[in-house]
């Protein structure tokens, strides 16, 4: 109950089926949650578009006069497109890399001066799309492939800090949720894409943001505490093969 006990947490997309998840699972564990998304997303304590630095300077200001210090960074906001390299268009390979990896390297820079008051953890929402590629997710794919490099340099860099700091990578596969619900959406054929989905994975289902934030949870604590730069795939053995 108490594996992240006064440790304060802030986390982008906190309204979304990871962020909520991750958020819910600091509090349980006895740490503080900064819950973070765009304007008007429900159960948020401030807006924040990653894609904006001046929102980033705003809440890391806030987060800063509040606390003093932050123990922990999740960037979880993210969005996915689907398209082969033909068919995504100028905007959307934009798009997916201003929120995935503009938003994670402004989320690593600016929370740093927090997170080196006392030394801290961040973790990074890469996905499976970050360590193998996919015919169809080329903005994706780039787009995840970077934060998994970010995160690698922002470990070396903490590394060489006093107090340190901490940065990994977190892989999943397809979780249930409004994520890949709106994946499989995109596919003419959803009910037999989730089924191709399911029958890859060699655990036979889906995983769920839970087992996300639980990975989450382990990496803020300080059980990881000689982890870092590292990649974690959590994803029913996908990526084994
Ligand atoms: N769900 C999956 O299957 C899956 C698999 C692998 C990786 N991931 C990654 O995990 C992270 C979280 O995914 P999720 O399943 O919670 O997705 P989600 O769609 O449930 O939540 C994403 C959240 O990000 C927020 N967001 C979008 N653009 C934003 C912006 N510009 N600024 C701030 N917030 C913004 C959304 O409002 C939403 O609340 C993403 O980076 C995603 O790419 C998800």
């Amino acid at each position: 109950m108490d594996r992240l006990k006064d440790k304060i947490v802030l986390i982008t997309g906190a309204a979304g089926a990871i962020g909520r998840a991750a958020s819910d699972a600091v509090r349980a564990q006895g740490g503080i949650a900064i819950a973070t998304d765009l304007a008007g997303q429900p159960g948020i304590a401030h807006a924040l578009d990653v894609t904006s630095e001046d929102d980033w300077l705003r809440v890391v200001a806030d987060a800063g006069r509040a606390h003093g210090h932050i123990d922990g960074l999740i960037n979880a906001a993210g969005i996915a497109a689907l398209g082969t390299v033909e068919d995504t268009d100028y905007a959307t390979w934009r798009r997916v890399m201003a929120v995935n990896l503009d938003g994670t390297f402004l989320g690593c820079k600016h929370a740093m001066p927090l997170l080196k008051q006392r030394g801290g953890s961040i973790v990074n929402l890469s996905s499976v799309a970050g360590l193998v590629g996919g015919h169809n997710f080329a903005a994706y794919n780039a787009s995840k492939g970077g934060v998994r490099l970010l995160s690698k340099s922002v470990a070396l860099h903490g590394a060489r800090l006093d107090p340190q700091v901490r940065c990994n990578s977190v892989h999943p596969a397809f979780l249930e949720g409004p994520m890949v619900d709106e994946i499989v959406k995109q596919t003419n054929f959803p009910d037999a894409a989730r089924a191709r989905i399911t029958r890859d994975i060699p655990l036979g289902r889906f995983g769920t943001a839970e087992e996300v934030a639980e990975l989450c949870v382990y990496l803020l604590s300080d059980e990881s505490r000689f982890v870092t730069g590292a990649e974690f795939a959590i994803d029913g053995g996908l990526t084994a093969r």
